[in-house]
């Protein structure tokens, strides 16, 4: 099975970004440890991140053909980017949204996600373990 595990805007700064929410992890090494994960349970993950909205669209619309299913955290744009919401619909695939932080215990701005509503399940809170969670809620 591949899984495209996408990460949106500042998630790059990860280990240093308020790291009080975020956690101390980099991308890099959560990314590193997800590999090795997705090695003992037969799944062919692709990491891509991206700051920018048409290149996270550009990426998931070469899902279509290509991945079995999607784990995407838009970071700031899950709260607002209609454009990702119809990428994601336009795929036509399996998708997860996750979330470091449990976004409902913070800003009211960020209780509203327009992305939900096109994935299959929404994971929240449990810090870089939502990208474990979702990989298994696509594969198991
Ligand atoms: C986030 C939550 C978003 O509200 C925020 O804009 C992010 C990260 C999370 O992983 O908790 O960039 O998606």
């Amino acid at each position: 099975m591949k899984i495209y595990i996408i990460n949106g805007p500042n998630l790059d700064m990860l280990g240093l970004r308020e790291p009080e929410i975020y956690g101390s992890d980099t991308l890099e090494s959560i990314n590193a440890e997800l590999a090795d994960y997705c090695r003992t349970v037969g799944v062919q993950p692709t990491f891509y991140q991206a700051n920018s909205e048409g290149a996270i669209i550009d990426f998931i619309h070469s899902a279509r053909g290509s991945a079995d299913g999607i784990v995407i955290n838009a970071g700031a744009y899950t709260h607002y980017s209609i454009a990702i919401r119809d990428a994601l619909a336009s795929v036509e695939l399996p998708c997860v949204e996750v979330h470091l932080s449990n976004v409902h215990k913070r800003e009211e701005f960020r209780h509203h996600s327009v992305i939900s509503a096109v994935c299959t399940g929404v994971i929240c809170g449990f810090g870089k373990k939502v990208y474990r969670l979702a990989i298994d809620a696509l594969s198991l």
